[in-house]
């Protein structure tokens, strides 16, 4: 049986292509100036083993003028990539030294990166052309985060690293410039699987989860990571810009976060953390998981305690917030709900906009056999209110298996989409992606 992620638009796309002037149904707003870009697993041949074990494929389309002047999807093109390294060797071992940098892609400090947790960023072009590694001149010295926190007040990029063997867990700053100004080993109790975390005004927030590496599985062909009773689950708060003896650890219920929908210190030392919640994740296989669901944590940190709660009953995943609202209070938040599909279709998805002021939701729905990717929130101008912008996501329609780059008003968020962007190619689903303005490059 074929494996879900190497079936219908799980599968890869075999073509690097590039096209220009693409055919476009109804108008793309004038702001917005700059590239849509996302990346995701795209295996170069074969069963990598896990979706998360596709080389890296970045799919971009430029905005401009109101017209959409390109695609291209590119691979990320890695020294171990070149080399035609797999994730998974001949040997069947787990070759933790090849880069996929299939997760990500984020702007800061005038680069734009490819991250995958496990390594150093690789840099590319506005155009997808891969750079190479960037590892801050050297001082980069463990693995990034795919989920690193950019601060829209001081520009800072506030990150971390996490590895299988020691040191486990790295906390990492870098200014606005993108110099590398601050690397401190953070101490956990063993090697789990840390694959987002928080900032707030004040604090950053790890996530230290039941989900632990276990060496036996590092040459199972699929994750080394599994799901464990005894672990317990626990935050580290720690002060921006501080260290491992200024973190405070509060115990949680166990569970899985792979993604944080956003976090505020409304007082300081009271935190509200938002979060996609698994109840438990690869206890029973690698592939076994209940869906997640959006959480509070309520912190105390003083106290020591925590209060959690269910938001909403859907079961979401890749939440985004405007961007210029991470870390600060936010009214508005974006997930992806993903439901068995209706007849004839495997699976349907809507994106979800989450008022979390008034505690109420809209969804946008694209229609029998549509399914949207994560959606990422781009505001109509530098000042422009929360709610006063565009959410951008990639749709794959399967009944003419193709896709399309959908804008939608923010602010009538179920209405028709502002515009729809014909593409050349499928774009298989993937991961998460940015809004790169020419402003930051
Ligand atoms: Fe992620």
């Amino acid at each position: 049986m074929t494996k879900f992620y190497l079936d219908g638009n799980f599968a890869p796309v075999r073509d690097e292509t590039t096209a220009y002037d693409l055919p476009v149904e109804g108008a793309i707003p004038d702001a917005l100036e700059g590239r849509y870009l996302r990346n995701g697993p795209n295996p170069t041949a074969g069963d990598p083993g896990h979706w998360f074990f596709g080389e890296g494929m970045l799919h971009g389309v430029e905005l401009r003028g109101g017209r959409a002047t390109w695609y291209r999807n590119r691979y990320v093109r890695t020294e171990s990539f070149e080399a035609g390294r797999r994730l998974v060797g001949d040997n069947g071992m787990l070759d933790l030294e090849v880069t996929l940098a299939n997760t990500h892609v984020v702007a800061h400090g005038g680069r734009i990166l490819a991250l995958v947790e496990n390594t150093a960023p690789t840099e590319v072009t506005p155009g997808l052309d891969t750079v190479g590694r960037f590892d801050y001149g050297g001082r980069l010295t463990t693995a990034m985060t795919a989920h690193p926190k950019l601060c829209p007040v001081s520009g800072e990029l506030h990150f971390f690293g996490y590895g299988v063997f020691p040191p486990l867990l790295t906390y990492h700053r870098a200014d606005a410039a993108g110099n590398l100004v601050q690397s401190e080993e953070i101490s956990v109790p063993g090697p789990t699987m840390l694959h987002d975390f928080a900032i707030t005004e004040h604090s950053v927030v790890f996530m230290d989860l039941p989900v632990v590496c276990d060496p036996s599985l590092l040459m199972a062909k699929t994750m080394p990571y599994r799901w464990s009773d005894d672990y317990g689950a626990r935050l580290g708060i720690m002060p921006r810009g501080g260290g491992n003896a200024d973190v405070r650890w509060v115990d949680v219920e166990p569970c899985y976060v792979f993604h944080v929908l956003n976090a505020s210190e409304p007082q300081p030392g009271h935190l509200e953390i938002d979060v996609a919640r698994y109840p438990h994740l690869w206890r029973e296989s690698q592939d076994a998981f209940e869906p997640a669901r959006l959480h509070r944590w309520t912190v105390d940190v003083a106290a020591g305690t925590v209060k959690e709660e269910a938001l909403d009953d859907r079961a979401v995943e890749f939440p985004r917030v405007d961007e210029r609202r991470v870390g600060r209070p936010a009214r508005f938040g974006y997930a992806v709900e993903t439901r068995p599909g209706p007849a004839g279709f495997a699976m349907e998805a809507v994106l979800v906009k989450y008022d979390l002021k008034a505690g109420t939701t809209e969804e946008h729905r694209f229609g029998p056999g549509r399914v949207p990717g994560e959606g990422v929130f781009v505001p109509a101008s530098d000042d422009a209110g929360e709610d006063d912008g565009y959410v951008l996501a990639y749709v794959y329609d399967a009944a003419t298996d193709s896709s399309s780059l959908v804008i939608l008003d923010a602010g009538a968020f179920a209405a028709t989409p502002v515009a729809t962007v014909a593409l050349p190619q499928r774009v298989p689903f993937g991961f998460h992606g940015s809004w790169v303005p020419d402003a930051v490059l």
